[in-house]
């Protein structure tokens, strides 16, 4: 057996792990995805053919869901998230500035991974923090009242191992 089947073996079962350890006692395709994501940050192809298994469905049926709502992401995340915030406090206050510095020093465009899957940007409508607008968050941790170098040092945390 190659180590990516030993690998993927060992996915499937965490997979079937999370599916079967829904505390619920109704399991749908739904709360099999949510379930899923929960566990692993991220829906793998695996968890997909799980589900449709799990629950008496094809796998077009489960995909369907899935695809339906855009909280549910099929590749997995960075090592750490950073949300920016562009909602109305913090756009006044001039994120959009600081999310293009962010968008240059980490080599990222729009919403994304960077290169080395190290970081995942992500945007806010609000991170409920206006007072302190501007606002980035690391894995929700808040960092308020940004500006360039604040934004400089945040990169910097992110690039740290
Ligand atoms: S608009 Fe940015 S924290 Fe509320």
């Amino acid at each position: 057996m190659s180590d990516n089947n030993i690998n993927s073996d060992s996915l499937r079962l965490k997979i079937t792990e999370s599916i079967s350890s829904q505390k619920r006692k109704t399991v749908t395709v739904l709360s099999s995805l949510l379930a899923v994501q929960d566990s692993f940050h991220y829906i793998p192809d695996e968890a997909i053919e799980e589900i449709a298994k799990t629950c008496k469905v094809t796998i077009n049926d489960v995909w369907s869901v899935a695809s339906f709502y855009t909280n549910f992401r099929f590749t997995p995340p960075g090592d750490k998230t950073l949300d920016v915030c562009w909602g109305p406090s913090c756009h006044i206050n001039g994120a959009q500035k600081l999310i293009t510095q962010a968008h240059k020093l980490l080599d990222i465009e729009g919403e994304g991974e960077s290169e080395d899957n190290k970081v995942t940007l992500r945007y806010s409508t609000c991170l409920g923090a206006c007072a302190q607008s501007p606002v980035f968050a690391i894995d929700h941790k808040m960092f308020g009242k940004l500006d360039e170098d604040k934004v400089n040092n945040i990169v910097e945390i992110l690039k740290k191992d």
